[in-house]
């Protein structure tokens, strides 16, 4: 709180709102009794100027490229921390002890397993059915198969279904991408870490073991933490929203997947690959570069710009320097799809189009290319973002069933619909 007064004049009448501060950040105008004080409501689709909560979790600051999860910045998490880690760290507020970490790493290893059953639900399924498809449904599935872990009242039942969406994710994620493809489920192994075991039951087949390289489940592992959490985008906003009506977490967090596939949000990672292999070499990047500047052409960058990032998304350095590390590991460092994002990325920096409106690669530009080259198709890539998320996305849901002044969502607007009219029968129109 601060003692800084925002003053509004409506038709001649003066009002006064608090100004809020956080640790750091822009602060804000506090509009709780505008419509009780002035009769008028904000207006702000889109939310380009809107806080809708208070937060502890994540903060960015899309002018300096920063993202602190917790506090701790990106890039060391990057380099020295690890997803399950992290998770925790982004549940609880704190890095874990060893005792702690341990003690977490178990509870999720025992609950990655999915209900038998579940295997004929994915059976209902069509073979060629977007993953993305197969786990919303699948994740809202969970409210029937665990029931003991729904009741949101109980904080015992949260913290269990929370380690369940958590631990389950990468089994659903993986047997949609087997689903698929036409293989046998394979199931999760306790003696993997969580990348490693998502690997082995994406690649593994019956026939021969499947021995993990330590190189790619570092690198997968790294892609989970870098999407983990990204304070309030879309398909956060959605789980909250969802939440404060006080839905099962399952169902909240089936609402963020559905959120999450847009092709202008998770599911540009999709998008940018195909985009890239629609270009498919270097000479034909011109072209592209101006139909996305063609105020007529719906096309757009996929994999370029940012509501919050004004500068440059701290996630794609990450991402940049783990495509050559992954490359170059499989030995096809000179991938023709990582040389045409790279000479992308070059012109679109210097193209003043880009430059004044602070248009820069994000998190989705360079991730596709790994994921390629570690051998998934583009129908994985937004699963895999889902995955990483459901811990970010289960972090704010818990933030917000904890918060003793949580109130259920609910936005008004600006009509401009018809106003009253009477009825008139078919027979008179
Ligand atoms: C994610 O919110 C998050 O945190 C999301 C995310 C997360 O971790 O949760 O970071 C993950 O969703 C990353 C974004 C992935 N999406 C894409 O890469 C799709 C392509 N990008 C865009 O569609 C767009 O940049 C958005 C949706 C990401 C942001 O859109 P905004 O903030 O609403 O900006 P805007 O659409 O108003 O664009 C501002 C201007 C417009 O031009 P004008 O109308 O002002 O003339 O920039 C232009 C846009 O036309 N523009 C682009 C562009 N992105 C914006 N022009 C060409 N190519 C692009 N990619």
């Amino acid at each position: 709180m601060t003692d800084r007064i925002a003053k509004l004049e409506i038709d001649g009448e003066s009002y006064e709102f608090p100004v809020l501060s956080g640790s750091v950040g822009p602060d804000v105008i506090d509009i709780r009794t505008l419509y009780a004080k002035t009769g008028h409501f904000t207006f702000d689709p889109g939310y380009t100027s809107t806080g809708s909560t208070e937060s502890a979790i994540t903060y960015i600051d899309g002018n300096q490229g920063t993202l602190l999860y917790r506090g701790y910045p990106i890039e060391q998490l990057a380099e020295k921390s690890s997803f399950l880690e992290v998770s925790y760290l982004l549940l609880n507020g704190e890095l874990p002890s060893k005792a702690e970490f341990a003690e977490f790493e178990e509870k999720i290893t025992r609950h990655t397993m999915l209900h038998e059953q579940m295997v004929k639900f994915f059976e209902g399924f069509r073979r060629d059915a977007h993953p993305m498809a197969i786990i919303c449904g699948a994740v809202g599935a969970m409210s029937a198969f665990y029931h003991d872990s729904t009741d949101i009242t109980d904080p015992k039942q949260r913290v269990i279904a929370s380690h369940r969406l958590i631990a389950k994710m990468p089994t659903i994620a993986a047997w949609a991408y087997k689903y698929s493809v036409g293989q046998p489920f394979i199931y999760p192994r306790n003696d993997l870490g969580f990348a490693a075991n998502f690997l082995r039951m994406c690649f593994a087949v019956p026939a021969e073991e499947y021995v993990v390289s330590p190189t790619m489940a570092r690198a997968m592992d790294r892609i989970f933490t870098l999407h983990a959490d990204h304070e309030q985008n879309a398909s956060t906003s959605t789980v909250r929203l969802a939440g404060s009506s006080h839905a099962n977490p399952f169902a909240c967090i089936a609402s963020g997947v559905a959120s999450l596939w847009g092709p202008a949000h998770g599911g540009a990672n999709e998008a940018c690959l195909n985009m890239l292999r629609e270009i498919g070499s270097v000479d034909r990047i011109p072209e592209f570069i101006a139909r996305a500047k063609d105020k007529n052409d719906p096309f757009r960058l996929m994999g370029f710009g940012h509501r919050v990032y004004k500068n440059f998304d701290p996630r794609a350095k990450v991402m940049q320097q783990t495509a050559h590390e992954v490359l170059s590991e499989l030995g096809v460092e000179n991938n023709p799809t990582l040389q045409v994002a790279q000479e992308l990325e070059r012109i679109a920096l210097e193209d003043d189009y880009f430059i004044e409106k602070k248009l820069y690669p994000n998190v989705d530009f360079y991730s596709g290319i790994i994921l390629d080259a570690i051998g998934f198709p583009t129908s994985m890539f937004t699963a895999i973002f889902a995955m990483a998320r459901t811990v970010g996305w289960i972090s704010q849901w818990k933030e917000m069933i904890d918060d003793p002044k949580q109130k259920i969502g609910r936005p008004r607007q600006l009509y401009t619909g018809a106003t009253t009219r009477d009825y008139t029968d078919i027979s008179d129109r």
